[in-house]
């Protein structure tokens, strides 16, 4: 191997396929080594394999850096996230519509000063790094620099986001609102200077149809058109009182996905944030379009929205996605975000299964955000951006462990009783970008 490699040491767990949703992960789905090497090169993996036999292949220089207890995984994904409502989380008392009057709009208005906007898009960038997610699909607010401070504050940690500026030029406060032509304008010129500047990628961003007018989802549609590998994110049938709104705003469309649909922003670039009371009929359309859902359970349990059937929607063949959906969601961790998937399936009568969720969370993510060559294992040829997890850090899990043999077990433990917690370090490209703090002197480590 080359003599300026880097190599990390520890359990290593990483999926190539679907593992599918039976208790044993499909053959060949994952790579799982015990004693495991992952070995970096100029920020991308070169390789991965046991240990024993990868050791005695370095140069002797190579520094190799030993997670004794650590589990290594990839870097986890996050495919629905908003930048500007970190301050918004654990708003008390309402459903969605109330919710985004109350709280979530007052609050976004502040992103129109430049300097809280970088602040706060900073914040945002540590914060996810801390819970171990590396990348993601994000919204930002209707302001362009927003969007430039997001990618300013991405660029900066070698993280690849995808991220837009939020279209919305109606039922919304004054200092919020845009209109459908500089809607259009500032979305191009983001996209045109972000989309594919070095990791980042842009989205165009209505946030949902009831925030648009039938001419802004024009525009949007027609961006959509002129740069179809360009990502499209929105907001579909989360709540019930939004779907009926939707239904009076549109009554010439058959449905919520028709209105999307109709205005071209329905494709396999699209990922639709909720999908809850949706119907066979939409999960047709989805299939046909290849448009994907991104599942937020702990926003859905949060906010009062419902259930996400998960299992019709992978029955029906739609790509699904896991999101944290940050601040209608509790949590930026990925690991708490599985868990409450995992109780949103239960209390339908299903489950999700450890493996199923690791997946979502990584490779999963990935291809629904089209960038599994890129991210979302720890294949050669990929960036090297991973997490090193401690299944047994803190007092509950350590406990936990005494009990729990298997690798599934310990899976399983860390997404129902683990979050940030357990995110030892997380590295973006092969570089360190968070190191959790060591504990205070005081308390049994
Ligand atoms: N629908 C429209 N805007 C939003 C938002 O900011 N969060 C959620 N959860 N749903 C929305
Ligand atoms: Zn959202």
């Amino acid at each position: 191997f080359p003599v300026d490699c880097e190599a990390h040491r520890g359990a290593l767990l990483h999926f190539l396929e679907d593992p599918g949703n039976e208790p044993e992960p499909a053959l060949g789905a994952t790579e799982y080594l015990e004693d495991g090497l992952l070995l970096i090169h100029h920020g991308k993996v070169l390789a991965t394999g046991q240990a024993r036999e990868l050791l005695p292949r370095l140069a002797p220089t190579t520094p190799v850096t030993h997670w004794q207890e650590g589990l290594i995984l990839p870097g986890f994904i996050d495919t629905h996230v908003h930048m500007p409502q970190l301050g918004v989380m654990a708003s008390y008392g309402t459903q969605l519509l109330d919710w985004l009057e109350t709280y979530t709009f007052p609050h976004e208005a502040r992103f129109s000063d430049r300097d809280w906007a970088r602040t706060e898009a900073h914040r945002f960038a540590d914060l996810l790094l801390a819970h171990g997610t590396t990348s993601g699909l994000v919204f930002c607010t209707s302001h362009a620099n927003s969007v430039e401070a997001l990618f300013e504050a991405a660029e900066a940690r070698s993280m690849g986001l995808t991220a837009g500026k939020v279209m919305m030029d109606r039922h919304a406060p004054d200092d919020l609102i845009d209109t459908p032509e500089t809607s259009y304008q500032e979305s191009h010129r983001l996209l045109e200077k972000w989309h594919g500047r070095g990791r980042q990628r842009y989205a165009i961003t209505p946030r949902f149809a009831a925030t648009s007018s039938p001419q802004q989802l024009s525009l949007a549609g027609k961006l959509s058109g002129e740069f179809p590998q360009a990502l499209v994110q929105t907001h579909w049938a989360e709540n019930l009182g939004e779907i009926q709104w939707i239904r009076e705003l549109f009554p010439q469309r058959a449905s919520y996905l028709d209105v999307y649909d109709h205005y071209g922003l329905l494709g396999n670039h699209t990922v639709l944030a909720h999908g809850i009371h949706i119907d066979d009929g939409d999960r047709k359309r989805l299939k046909e379009t290849g448009a994907r859902i991104a599942f937020c359970p702990t926003s859905n349990t949060f906010l009062g929205s419902g259930l996400f059937d998960f299992r019709r929607a992978r029955e029906a063949g739609i790509n699904v996605g896991l999101a944290s959906d940050v601040g209608g969601g509790t949590s930026l961790s990925m690991l708490a975000t599985m868990g409450e998937a995992y109780k949103v399936c239960r209390l339908q009568g299903q489950t999700l299964t450890p493996w199923q969720a690791f997946y979502l969370a990584t490779l999963g993510n990935a291809r629904v955000l089209h960038q599994d060559h890129d991210t979302g294992s720890l294949q050669p040829g990929r960036h090297a951006d991973f997490v090193v997890l401690d299944p047994s850090r803190g007092p509950l899990l350590a406990m936990k462990k005494t009990h729990s043999q298997t690798l599934a077990e310990t899976l399983f433990d860390l997404m129902i009783l683990g979050d940030d917690r357990a995110v030892t370090a997380t590295f973006v490209a092969g570089t360190c970008q968070y190191r959790r703090p060591p504990a205070p002197a005081f308390l049994p480590s």
